[in-house]
């Protein structure tokens, strides 16, 4: 059941990084077959032009010939050109590798924030931000290191080997069908573990972001453990989140300890058996001792991507392991959606009206907050709730504004279904203060601002030196860092507790009740 579930989120990450990678098709490509081409020039071909030049050194010492440089130099120059070419291929394709790399980077960590912004209050309540922070970078890295991965090892490894065995077909038929079967024993083998490794890949992965929240959990209510005297309990159960994310770290371990055994006995195994070969038939069959060069350089090479291979499964799981939490995200289809032909706001002079309206949270089905609610505000209309703590009065403004959709009624703003138009639209005509202070970690200048975005530096000022509990010109022109302007707005704010936040920008915005 496990495996089923990993090996569908693999598919899904792995259709969720194509869909990305096929934007930049031309660079993907040119950084492919550049790394397969230049696996060719620089490791391919010169152990095949040394084994011409140890042929022509046996045939002139079996013959008594005097050695020139000139018998070589043509070989010489083949072999300083390819490793020329190269490296000049190797250096076009980094480049290209980059210029995909960043791009996507780009683009993946900009669609991260629009799906997670598009998502609803309850999508943001049930996660924390850290964990997500967390999830967002683990994403983001683990698609650079599966493309390095592809371009670095995958296509070096499959050119080398599919190369190393035709070449080796032309030199000596038998000996390559049977490194043949040693390469399809090996993937076989070293296949069935990242199935075996995955799960637990995905369980530190897990673990990674538990660990992750509970820091930024604490480090930003630091004030508040301190004034609890919370340290040592905090202090005891991030203890408790390092201590799964130490265990599951040791369980992986120990599944990567036994992948690399297992490939550690079979390539350096193969090698002994290889040169041991080698020897037998040069001493036995009279084995041309340049044939025993190209055998031994091939082998040589096929093994070293072999052995790779089980560093790059490790990476692999790993990556995939990290992105899991994000593919999963990227599944939730938002809650709350703009309808696909939205209105023109219509919205002027803020009429507001509550119509049958009947709303439920999804933990209270049974219990439903509003049957049949309604409700008249006239423009200009200064209207308070009162009702008991738990009462509603909270989620009536959050319905105003759509964080949530009501399952019956109609919500309208001058008549106009506020489901109608597109979310930002609405919000953009509603002024809403919470119980709670909101502040960016920002300058106070870009917080004030942050009611009419856009508005003027003289704007600003003009609302900063307004008379309210804080905001003078003199602590406006001192509070230029974040966390300044945080304190001072956190006053302001608490201060108003209601409605509206004396001296914050709203220009176009109505404040409603
Ligand atoms: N995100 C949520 N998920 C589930 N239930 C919720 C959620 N938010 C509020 N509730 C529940 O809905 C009811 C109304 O809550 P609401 O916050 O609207 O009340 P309120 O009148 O604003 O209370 P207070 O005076 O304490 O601010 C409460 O029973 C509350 O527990
Ligand atoms: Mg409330």
């Amino acid at each position: 059941m496990k495996i089923i579930k990993t090996t569908s989120l693999t598919r899904r990450t792995f259709a969720i990084y194509w869909r990305y990678t096929r934007r930049y098709l031309p660079e993907f490509l040119v950084a492919s077959v550049g790394s397969g081409l230049a696996v060719i020039v620089q490791s391919m071909i010169p152990p095949y032009i040394v084994a011409r030049i140890f042929s022509k050194l046996q045939y002139a010492y079996a013959h008594h010939q005097a050695l020139h440089f000139s018998m070589f130099s043509g070989y010489f120059t083949w072999f300083a050109v390819l490793m020329l070419i190269g490296m000049v291929l190797w250096r076009v394709q980094s480049y290209f590798v980059w210029k995909l790399e960043e791009n996507i980077r780009r683009d993946i960590a900009n669609d991260i924030y629009d799906h997670l912004q598009a998502q609803s209050q309850r999508f943001h309540a049930d996660r924390f931000g850290g964990a997500l922070v967390s999830q967002t970078n683990k994403f983001l890295g683990s698609y650079e290191r599966l493309m390095d991965d592809f371009i670095w090892t995958v296509i070096p490894s499959v050119t080398t080997i599919v190369a190393a065995i035709v070449i080796l077909l032309l030199v000596s038929w038998p000996y390559a069908l049977i490194m043949l079967a040693v390469v399809a024993v090996y993937l076989s083998l070293m296949s069935r573990r990242i199935v075996r490794q995955m799960p637990h890949n995905l369980a530190l992965a897990q673990r990674e972001s538990e660990q992750t929240a509970t820091l930024a959990d604490a480090i930003t209510n630091m004030g508040t453990i301190r004034a609890f005297a919370g340290d040592r309990y905090e202090s005891k159960r991030f203890r408790q989140y390092s201590g799964r994310q130490h265990a599951a770290y040791r369980k992986l371990s120990i599944e990567a300890l036994k992948t690399d055994s297992l490939s550690h006995v079979q390539t350096n195994g193969f090698q002994i058996i290889t040169l041991l070969g080698g020897l037998l038939a040069v001493t036995t069959y009279s084995l041309n001792v340049s044939l025993l060069y190209l055998l031994i350089s091939y082998t040589q090479n096929i093994v070293n991507r072999l052995w790779e291979f089980s560093r790059l499964l490790r990476n692999t799981n790993r990556s995939l392991g990290d992105a899991a939490e994000m593919t999963e995200i990227f599944g939730i289809i938002p809650e709350v959606k703009d309808p696909t032909k939205p209105e023109k706001l219509a919205m002027r002079r803020g009429e507001v009206k509550f119509q049958d309206v009947a709303f439920a949270y999804p933990e209270n089905q049974d219990d439903a907050l509003f049957k049949g609610l309604s409700l008249k505000i006239k423009p200009g209309e200064k209207v308070g709730l009162v009702g008991p703590s738990g009462g509603g009065k909270t989620t009536i403004t959050k319905l105003l504004l759509r964080f949530m959709d009501i399952e019956k009624g109609q919500i309208s703003i001058d008549g106009q279904n506020i489901a109608a138009v597109k979310q930002s639209d609405l919000r953009s005509r509603v002024a809403y203060v919470s119980q709670e202070p909101i502040l960016f970690h920002r300058s106070l200048a870009e917080n004030i601002g942050y009611g009419d975005i856009g508005a003027e530096q003289a704007v600003i000022e003009a609302i900063a030196k307004k008379p309210t509990p804080t905001s003078s010109s003199a602590s406006y022109r001192k509070v230029t860092k974040p966390w300044l302007a945080n304190a001072a707005l956190s006053s302001a704010a608490g201060s108003a507790s209601g409605w509206r936040l004396p001296g914050r920008c709203s220009r176009t915005r109505r404040s409603w009740c």
